[in-house]
């Protein structure tokens, strides 16, 4: 595409003109933004960029590994990962209140990457994948009011750094064209919306880690099923949670008393309004199955079919 060619000649241009021989940091989570600009920063100028990819255990399955191989090994880019489940895992225990739990590990990712950023020398730039539509959404979100909507983006305010934002006139479908023309792998480029406080808003009620396992392992199945069947790219969001509740079932001779794991799809413009996703009942009856097959302490799959409003998307 030639108009994404010279937008990459030109935006690489601008970087090192703007850079020179200095250094950036860049907050790597795995998600389409920050990747695209880590890929740009990197292209502009290679080993000048180290990135921080905070991994708070609350991630998907396989997703830390994914990003230390599609962009560590297949970019060759300098990223430190944190292996900070402990921390975050420790700040949160007991916690059952989704805007305290939001707090928390928003603060703690503050603190996890500080902590790194300050054992690093001489960095002037820290590189942000913030989008037009970030700028001019700001202020005006009105789903802000309704939950706080911690991003894993969210940095120390004392941080003496200059800012680089190269996606800050692009749209999303402008940033995934960019990825693609860097190479970015389409499973990253095509990314459906992850929350940065991760898994722990899709548990209901206090995190563990044997009800990190379960939602982990079911929301596995399901992003397979789903890929499959050929709808990971109509559906705008797809993801499983764990509601804090226990029922009766029966295995074999024996009665149950377990869990019940929720199946939440939607279809969405912007994430702002959406409708529940008609998947079709063949494929929610695999999904079903293979969730109570596969992942222990689950007895039961319902499917949501709340809109936005009156729902939200996630359940906390
Ligand atoms: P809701 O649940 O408010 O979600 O309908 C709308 C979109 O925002 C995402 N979401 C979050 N993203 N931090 C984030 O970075 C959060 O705390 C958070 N809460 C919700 C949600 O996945 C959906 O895409």
């Amino acid at each position: 595409d030639w108009t994404m060619d010279h937008v990459v000649d030109m935006e690489v241009e601008k970087i090192r003109e703007q850079v020179g021989d200095r250094k950036v940091l860049c907050a790597l989570s795995g998600g389409v933004d920050s990747s695209v600009v880590a890929a740009l920063i990197h292209k502009a100028i290679g080993d000048q960029l180290t990135c921080i990819f905070v991994d708070h255990g609350l991630l998907r399955k396989n997703e830390g590994d994914d990003v230390m191989r599609t962009l560590g090994d297949g970019f060759n880019m300098n990223i430190i990962k944190v292996d900070a489940k402990d921390r975050f895992l420790g700040k949160l225990t007991g916690v059952s209140d989704p805007e305290e739990k939001r707090k928390i590990i928003g603060n703690e990712f503050i603190y996890v990457f500080d902590d790194e950023a300050d054992k690093l020398r001489d960095i002037d730039f820290l590189a942000q994948g913030t989008l037009y539509t970030d700028i001019i959404e700001s202020g005006t979100d009105t789903a802000q009011t309704i939950k706080s909507h911690h991003n894993v983006g969210g940095l120390p305010e004392d941080m003496q750094f200059q800012l680089i934002e190269p996606l800050n006139t692009l749209f999303k479908d402008e940033v995934r064209a960019l990825g693609t023309e860097l190479g970015v792998p389409e499973h990253i480029v095509w990314r459906q919306p992850f929350p940065g406080p991760g898994l722990a808003i899709r548990i209901l009620g206090a995190v563990t880690d044997e009800n990190l396992e379960i939602v982990r392992e079911s929301d596995a199945i399901l992003r397979e099923e789903i890929r499959n069947a050929g709808l990971d790219r109509d559906i705008w969001q797809y993801f499983t949670v764990l509601p804090n509740i226990r029922s009766v079932g029966v295995m074999g001779d024996e009665r149950t008393y377990d869990h019940t794991i929720g199946i939440r799809a939607v279809t969405s413009i912007d994430g702002m309004t959406s409708d529940w996703a008609r998947i079709p009942w063949d494929v929610l009856e695999k999904i079903s199955t293979r969730i109570v097959n596969e992942v222990e302490h689950i007895n039961r799959v319902v499917y949501d079919v709340t809109s936005k409003p009156p729902s939200t998307i996630e359940w906390e």
